[in-house]
């Protein structure tokens, strides 16, 4: 209780004096842990106390981040098991064998629903429609105006295309349609995909397709 006796404006001042370094530094620091906390940092690493382990070591260490490139192989973990569903590698190969298998064994966890479906439209207005046409007719911006070639009608040839070989198309690309699985992730694409089937149905909801039969085998 010793500081109790002096005058607090002297142990202010001292404090205050004490704390001013002559090369404008950060002085001294009374709680060094509260400045570089013990825990692993993600993007910035303070470096190691250089109190304790000199400036040289905290220099080189606040040089190097801390976080690294995942493993590869490496799947991200979600509580949820409807999302942790989507974290599993995408299993079939860019070629006409995945695709065939993709059409015959991948379905989607996302149900067809008129919600969805709407959810579907906004993600499809934004990225398909200007090749694919707001019917799926093929008659988008880029054909009509570009005179690109069109892709084929949901509602016609590809009326009965099942919706494992949509995903499989709109992950990898195919033809002249790149792959947009940079811009969407696999749940968006699921989603996009329930618009497609409606428009594949003509605009309604309707709950299958009148062939259910897969006519695009390997195409
Ligand atoms: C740059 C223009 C373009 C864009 C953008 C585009 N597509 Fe396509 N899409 C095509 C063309 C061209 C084909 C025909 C590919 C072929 O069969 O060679 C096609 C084919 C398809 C098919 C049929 C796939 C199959 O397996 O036969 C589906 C489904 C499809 N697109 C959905 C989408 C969806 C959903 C989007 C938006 C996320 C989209 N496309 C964006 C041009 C485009």
């Amino acid at each position: 209780m010793l500081i109790m006796k002096q005058s607090p404006i002297i142990v202010l001042g001292a404090a205050l004096l004490a704390s001013c370094a002559a090369d404008n530094g950060p002085g001294i620091e009374y709680m060094p842990d509260m400045y570089r906390g013990p825990a692993v940092e993600a993007y910035v690493d303070y470096g190691q106390d250089p109190y304790y382990f000199g400036e040289d070591k905290a220099q080189e260490q606040r040089n190097t981040p801390s976080a690294r490139t995942a493993p590869v192989g490496t799947i991200p973990w979600s509580a949820d098991p409807a999302m942790a569903a989507y974290n599993f590698p995408y299993p079939y190969t860019n070629d006409t064998t995945g695709y065939g298998r993709a059409g015959r064994e991948l379905f989607s966890p996302i149900p067809f629903t008129q919600e969805n479906v709407d959810k579907g439209k906004i993600i499809y207005d934004k990225f398909c429609l200007h090749c694919h046409g707001a019917k799926g007719d093929g008659d988008g911006k880029v054909v009509e105006v570009g005179g690109h070639p069109p892709p084929t009608a949901y509602n016609g040839p590809l009326k009965n295309l099942p919706e494992g070989k949509m995903f499989h198309t709109i992950t990898y690309g195919k033809g002249m349609m790149g792959s947009h699985a940079g811009q969407l992730d696999k749940e968006e694409r699921w989603t996009v995909i329930q618009y497609v089937k409606y428009l594949q149905r003509g605009g309604k909801m309707t709950d299958a397709v009148e062939a259910p039969v897969d006519s695009t085998a390997n195409k």
